[in-house]
């Protein structure tokens, strides 16, 4: 936090974006991962934020102006769960409450707060199994997904930009929570079998790759 203030000290910040975002462990269920690998995620998803935001906004008071853009995410906001990412999703639900209260606080004060909450844009953080399955039209590219994310700056306290997560949005909006939760702990369960079958695979292939080294000396 010191170094932080430090930075910014004597800057006129006039937009912060709160992109940065851990995901991993994915796929994966709370007892399966080490507790500081979830303690990791919350510092990044949660802490980091709340922390850089409490460092610029003083300036911006003062200022009278400036914008916060917070990362949520669709998984927390526009579906009733997301297992076997609970902590991530758990994560984004503390950042849209912390965007959509820190609008009401700072609105007067000429500060804009917003969340997005996206559903899957083709960055490293998506699984590239949900890259190629049906949905992935619906996916935008990190490019289209900022031009539509800049010009919603401004607009309300939480947002989805991309036209397609709009459609995504509407469409979830019309399943009961139910069936929602059976089929994303099915979706969930199924990536996570992919993922596995990868992970195995470049195991085995590393072992060949090592005794072929052996063999050779
Ligand atoms: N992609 C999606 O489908 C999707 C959907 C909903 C929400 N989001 C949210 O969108 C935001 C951006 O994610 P992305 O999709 O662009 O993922 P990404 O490609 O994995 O990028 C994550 C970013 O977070 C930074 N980061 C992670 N840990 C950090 C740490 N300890 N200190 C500083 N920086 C750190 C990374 O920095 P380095 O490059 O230095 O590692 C990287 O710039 C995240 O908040 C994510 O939760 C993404």
């Amino acid at each position: 936090m010191r170094r932080l203030q430090a930075a910014i000290e004597g800057l006129d910040v006039g937009v912060l974006v709160n992109n940065a975002g851990v995901a991993r462990p994915a796929m994966a269920y709370l007892h399966e991962a080490d507790v500081e690998a979830w303690v990791r995620m919350v510092r990044v998803n949660l802490w980091a934020l709340t922390e850089v935001t409490a460092a610029v906004l003083p300036g911006m008071v003062e200022r009278g102006r400036g914008a916060v853009l917070n990362m949520g995410s669709a998984s927390s906001e526009a579906i009733p769960s997301f297992p076997l990412n609970t902590i991530y999703a758990a994560t984004k639900r503390y950042v849209s409450m912390f965007s959509r209260s820190l609008y009401v606080e700072y609105r007067s004060k000429g500060i804009d707060v917003q969340c997005q909450a996206p559903f899957f844009v083709a960055t490293r953080l998506v699984p590239s199994a949900m890259l190629d399955s049906w949905l992935s039209p619906l996916v935008p590219t990190p490019d289209a997904y900022a031009r539509a994310a800049v010009r919603w700056i401004g607009h309300g306290p939480l947002c989805t930009p991309a036209v397609s997560h709009q459609l995504l949005w509407c469409l979830a909006g019309v399943l009961l929570d139910a069936a929602h939760d059976w089929l994303r702990l099915r979706e969930h369960l199924r990536l996570r079998a992919l993922s596995q079958r990868a992970r195995a695979a470049r195991v085995s292939a590393a072992d060949r790759g090592e005794k072929m080294t052996h063999a050779k000396k």
